[in-house]
């Protein structure tokens, strides 16, 4: 490509190779690693998922034990993050979370060592200490204090308790669980790509993280889940859902939710997120939210012929509000589930590095003529 042809957006441009995941965007298909989604959101968990993804293939038991109580052990934050997290306080969550794992390179042994086995050893603590730093922040905003890690909780059930004070019950945890493996990895989205960037200059993996959750933040990647549950407060009653979305769409508006840069059919990830909302609408006796979302689906139907389906950020909002988280960490709860996928797309940038460094066309003045600042008008 020279500098003459623009690939405006990266639109159709392959970066490198991959083995962590594919999309293919007409079928409506994502695989990790060989596994469909649908077999993995039925049958696996978050942790096995990060075992696959960092090891390209199932744990054994052993395994699979060997890594959940690893990721256990490392949650506990240092003192002076807890500080940290005390002065920062009054942020958004996403920066917290930044500023979190920024400071987290100050005190993890193993910050300048790039190696395989430093960099799995990084990929464990990062993986339980962000979890820990967006459940701190929630509570020290609250005035609260921040919750212990329980060892014996698995990674979602922990972080429920850490951010309530309270051990979920199981099916609370699975929907997090749940939610964190449908987020787990997604090719070469923009935060992936954010931390292959970084990667790409040698740079270790918590700068390559803070890139990822730098990028993450952005409304057009992370933020759509909560400009969802916006969209349903405004709505308000699930017959007012047709209206809303023609008055929308005549004035030229997005909904939230809908839409894919890649997929043009229904994104996989969504089907789970659904069937969870519906059934925990009902368990929880609040069923409008599913109503309203539903609402909304039948009538957004006429776009499909214009590939607009529902995305993974349609229902994930949802399930968010029912299980009382509040909506300013969905973005956060986005990034910890992202994190193993990030970690992979670093790990697999670091065995076989490359600089990024793509042109620019340039499109300004040449040849001008340097005036001297006193004849400057
Ligand atoms: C995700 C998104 C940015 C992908 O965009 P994209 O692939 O670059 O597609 P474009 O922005 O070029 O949109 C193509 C057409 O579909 C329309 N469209 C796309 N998403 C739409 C949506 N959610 N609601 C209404 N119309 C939409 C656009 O208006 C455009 O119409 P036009 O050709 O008449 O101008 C876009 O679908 C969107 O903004 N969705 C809403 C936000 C969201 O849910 N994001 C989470 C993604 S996981």
């Amino acid at each position: 490509m020279t500098e003459e042809q623009l690939a405006r957006g990266l639109k159709g441009v392959v970066i490198d190779k991959t083995e962590s995941s594919k999309i293919d965007g007409k079928l409506g298909k994502l695989i990790y690693h060989g596994y469909d989604i649908h077999d993995l959101a039925e049958k696996s968990t978050f942790e096995e998922v990060c075992y696959l993804l960092w090891h390209g293939k199932l744990p054994t038991q052993k395994e699979l034990d060997d890594l959940s109580r690893s990721l256990a052990e490392n949650r506990a934050l240092p003192p002076q993050i807890l500080q940290i997290i005390d002065l920062v306080k009054a942020t958004h969550p996403m920066d917290a979370l930044r500023t979190g794992v920024s400071a987290l390179a100050t005190f993890d042994p193993d910050t300048e060592d790039n190696s395989p086995a430093a960099n799995l050893r990084k990929a464990i603590r990062l993986t339980a200490q962000t979890a820990t730093i967006v459940a701190a922040h929630e509570r020290i905003r609250k005035g609260q204090k921040a919750v212990a890690p329980d060892p014996s909780l698995n990674h979602a059930a922990n972080f429920l308790y850490m951010l309530k004070g309270e051990k979920p019950d199981a099916e609370s945890a699975r929907a997090i669980d749940l939610d964190l493996l449908l987020h787990a990895d997604h090719s070469s989205n923009a935060s992936a790509f954010a931390a292959r960037v970084t990667t790409g200059t040698n740079a270790d993996m918590h700068a390559a993280i803070v890139s990822a959750i730098a990028t993450l933040k952005g409304p057009a990647h992370g933020g759509a889940a909560q400009a969802v549950m916006t969209m349903t407060a405004e709505i308000g009653e699930p017959e007012r859902a047709e209206q809303w979305v023609k008055d929308a769409i005549a004035a030229k508006k997005r909904v939230m939710g809908f839409g894919h840069r890649v997929y043009k059919t229904e994104d996989p990830r969504a089907r789970h997120l659904r069937d969870r909302v519906r059934h925990m609408g009902e368990k929880y006796g609040q069923v409008k939210w599913f109503q309203i979302l539903s609402r909304v689906e039948e009538a957004m139907a006429p776009y499909r012929e214009r590939g607009i389906y529902v995305n993974v950020d349609f229902y994930a909002g949802a399930a968010y509000s029912l299980l009382g988280i509040p909506e300013d960490l969905f973005i956060p709860m986005f990034a910890l589930g992202r994190m193993p996928g990030w970690i992979t797309q670093i790990l697999e940038q670091w065995a076989d590095n490359i600089l990024l460094r793509p042109l620019l066309k340039y499109v300004g003045p040449v040849d001008l003529p340097y005036i001297p600042i006193s004849e400057r008008k």
